[in-house]
């Protein structure tokens, strides 16, 4: 007799709850499938299928390329992997500016066509309007403020926001105009971690961190990052808990000089 066990799905609802019991969320970015399989047995919360996958996937110099047809396939990907994460699909540059409808609909593939639980938006009070219709159809949407990649052109480089008074009270303002706008939850991302516990503790809504200090309700990273999977560059707030890459460089290299030396394949390897 084999016996199922019944995995439960992370929800809206459990996230919530987690920020009222003071319990941390912990969410990653995942773009496929095998890392979706590994991450979800670790007990990761949420997986952001975020569309950093421009830049650690597929070598963009900036998110901006990244188009509805990449999140989707991505998104697809990691779905199939994963049994109780929250999945949330990112929602590319210009999949939601142009119009509030493009935004609605753009957001329910995500959900319709991959399989997703939620989207993921930037922007703080100019997405208000999208970020509303989007909730009152149904989807479950996190908010995104502070460095919002999507508008580095606009905000001149991959800097801190939030810096002084006036910025800081703006930031305060976006965060609240988005959660009465039905946001289930916020990204502060590269915000001083002063402001982001003063953010935390003005929402119901939980804050999800990344260079945002320990006292939002969760923390994220681009997974790519914390395991040393991305060499390129390496923001100040990125812990890397692995270094995978190198474990990568040294197999391969291990590889090539026994297939150079005919000692691969041997006999444990081959058919007789
Ligand atoms: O795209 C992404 O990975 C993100 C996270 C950094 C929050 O938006």
């Amino acid at each position: 007799m084999s016996t199922q066990v019944q995995i439960t799905r992370v929800t809206t609802a459990k996230i919530r709850d987690m920020k009222k019991k003071g319990e941390k969320i912990t969410m990653l970015t995942a773009y496929d499938y095998p890392t979706a399989v590994a991450m979800d047995s670790a007990g990761v919360d949420i997986f952001l299928v975020g569309d950093s996958l421009g830049m650690v996937v597929l070598g963009y110099d900036s998110t901006l390329p990244v188009t509805m047809e990449d999140m989707l396939h991505h998104t697809k990907a990691v779905c199939r992997g994963t049994q109780r994460a929250m999945v949330i699909g990112d929602m590319p540059f210009m999949s939601y500016q142009t119009s509030v409808a493009e935004g609605v609909r753009n957001a329910g593939r995500f959900l319709q066509e991959a399989g997703a639980q939620a989207v993921k938006l930037e922007g703080g009070r100019e997405v208000a309007e999208v970020t509303s219709r989007i909730a009152a159809a149904g989807i479950p949407v996190m908010a995104h403020i502070g460095l919002t990649p999507q508008s580095v052109h606009q905000l001149g480089g991959y800097k801190v926001q939030g810096k002084g008074d006036k910025a800081a009270q703006r930031l305060l303002e976006d965060a609240k105009i988005l959660e009465e706008a039905g946001a289930f939850s916020i990204v502060l991302e590269c915000v001083p971690k002063g402001l982001a516990k003063e953010i935390t503790a003005a929402l119901e809504i939980p804050t999800i961190g990344i260079g945002a200090g320990v006292d939002c309700d969760g923390q994220v990273l681009v997974v790519h990052d914390m395991l040393g999977l991305f060499e390129r560059f390496t923001p100040k707030f990125v812990k890397q808990y692995a270094r995978i890459n190198d474990h990568i460089r040294e197999a391969v290299e291990k590889y090539c000089a026994e297939v150079k030396s005919g000692t691969f394949p041997d006999d444990a390897h081959s058919f007789m």
